[in-house]
């Protein structure tokens, strides 16, 4: 069975010459922290001279055999690189097979005649004439084909394949392959949820069985009596998985219970609230609460498929909405991008994006992965202090006001205020304040901080003096 996301592979990216192979594939590994290997950059370097040299020198048949050596070098090292293919590199049977055992590979599409007008003047040995040119690309499409494990056609659409995430809409209709073979489907969601999207219809219909399971909607289906209910009522067996329908509360405990179930069985998050198709679904964290502690219990368990449908967000309460919106404005400062302005679809694609990067590079949380954190150590100790009768989009919002001011990005805090129109809350500082000190993230008593050096540049496990950092904290609250 074909990978569904890269997750412990290389990331490689193969298409024609012209499709932007170089550019994305540097931008994907910028956001995901790997190396970028560049085949034809690297065969280049090994051979001291230009493909068009060597091409002079040994002919076509003597660079192919370069080009195998060189990608069977690259794709042999252990650690997880993003390498950009060679149009031609996929002729080589030898590097198909290699790249099918070591690599979740992504065709980058392009219009052929966007690709000539590319490279078209350029020096590259193929592309002297358009007509050979269209041929060429004619001829090696069905290459193309039985490489790609999935198809992008920009930097984004890479990290969301990589991820095995997909952003569509009317993605959910065939519910059966959601989950990758063909057994048994578990379907996890709550009453409302199942009953707005119709699943309750849709279920037993298909070539799969499908067996429905309910769960309370909101935070307290994120309970053990609930994980266990789930475990006894599962009956899954080679080939079958489970599919998550709901905002993160349901995505959570069905991950959790994917992931515990006979040591680990696949599954699927199809996220329904805007928080669970920007964040919650994506990244393969799992888990429940403990009476005093949220998410106290759970596993990484990366989901084989993600499937963000934005349409299914057309029902959902503004409340609910305004909570996904926060992490939208995380987002994009971490992003270094006004993603907030965009379309809600766009908003969903390029956070999903984000996100799906920076998990596939730290997939187990030792690291790049706390800059998701912004804001949140604040929210997370103004929620408590309230009893969690606070928003968590309210208390992202504040908490994203304190980190930018301690960064000393005004202009961020202005463009927090605007979009997200924070009002401080009447809590017992000093509850917030223990419960600061307290935080996961905090060492000695001190929270480590994400700030911001700019917008697109977060800084982790920054320690300020308390006293700055009581401060910020007392402008939060009324
Ligand atoms: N695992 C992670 O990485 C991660 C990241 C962020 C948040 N979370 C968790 O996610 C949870 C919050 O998830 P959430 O904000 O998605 O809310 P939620 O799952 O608690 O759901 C909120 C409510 O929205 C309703 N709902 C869901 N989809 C709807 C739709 N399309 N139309 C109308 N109503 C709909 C649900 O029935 C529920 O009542 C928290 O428990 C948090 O800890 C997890
Ligand atoms: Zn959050």
């Amino acid at each position: 069975m074909r990978p569904t996301h890269e997750l412990g592979r290389h990331l490689a990216i193969a298409g024609f010459m012209g499709s932007g192979k170089t550019r994305a594939g540097t931008a994907v590994a910028a956001r995901t922290g790997r190396r970028f290997v560049d085949l034809d950059r690297e065969i280049e370097s090994r051979a001291r001279g230009t493909i068009a040299d060597l091409f002079a020198e040994g002919g076509e048949a003597g660079f192919r055999e370069l080009e195998e050596a060189t990608a069977a070098d690259v794709l042999a090292g252990g650690e997880p690189a993003v390498v950009a293919l060679g149009g031609g590199a996929v002729l080589s049977r030898r590097t198909r097979e290699l790249l099918g055992r070591r690599a979740f590979t992504v065709l980058l599409d392009v219009e052929p005649d966007v690709a000539w007008e590319r490279v078209a003047g350029s020096d590259r040995p193929l592309a002297q004439s358009e007509a050979d040119f269209h041929a060429l690309h004619r001829e090696r499409l069905p290459v193309y084909d039985e490489v790609a494990d999935a198809r992008a056609g920009d930097a984004d659409g890479i990290l969301l394949a990589a991820g095995g995430v997909v952003v569509e809409a009317g993605a959910i209709d065939e519910l059966g392959d959601l989950v990758p073979g063909d057994g048994s489907v578990e379907l996890v969601a709550d009453a409302h949820v199942s009953g707005i999207h119709g699943i309750r219809a849709q279920v037993g219909l298909g070539a799969r069985d499908v067996a429905l399971h309910e769960v309370p909607a909101g935070e307290p289906a994120k309970v053990a009596a609930v994980l266990e209910r789930l475990w006894s009522r599962f009956a899954i067996g080679r080939d079958g998985g489970v599919v998550a329908l709901g905002g993160g509360s349901t995505t959570d405990v069905a991950g959790l219970a994917a992931a515990t179930y006979m040591r680990g069985v696949a599954w699927t998050a199809v996220p329904t609230t805007l928080v669970g198709q920007v964040d919650a679904g994506i990244g393969g964290k799992t888990a429940i609460d403990l009476a005093d502690a949220k998410n106290a219990v759970g596993a990484f368990h990366w989901p084989a498929r993600v499937v963000c449908d934005p349409s299914l967000l057309t029902t959902l309460p503004e409340a609910e909405r305004r909570n996904g919106l926060a992490e939208v404005v995380k987002t994009g400062l971490l992003a270094g991008e006004p993603l907030w302005e965009r379309s809600e679809p766009e908003q969903v694609r390029a956070c999903a994006a984000f996100k799906s990067g920076v998990c596939l590079g730290d997939p187990h949380d030792r690291g790049p992965r706390n800059q998701l954190n912004l804001g949140h150590t604040f929210a997370h100790a103004l929620e408590a202090a309230a009893g969690y009768g606070l928003p968590h989009g309210s208390a992202v919002a504040l908490g994203l006001l304190a980190a930018l001011r301690l960064s000393g990005l005004e202009d961020a805090v202005a463009t927090v205020r605007t979009v997200l129109d924070p009002r401080p809350v009447a809590v017992d500082v000093e509850k917030a304040w223990a419960a600061l000190a307290r935080d996961k993230k905090a060492e000695r008593g001190t929270p480590r901080l994400v700030l911001l050096d700019a917008p697109g540049r977060p800084r982790w496990g920054v320690e300020l003096p308390a006293e700055d950092v009581r401060a910020a904290l007392d402008e939060l609250i009324a």
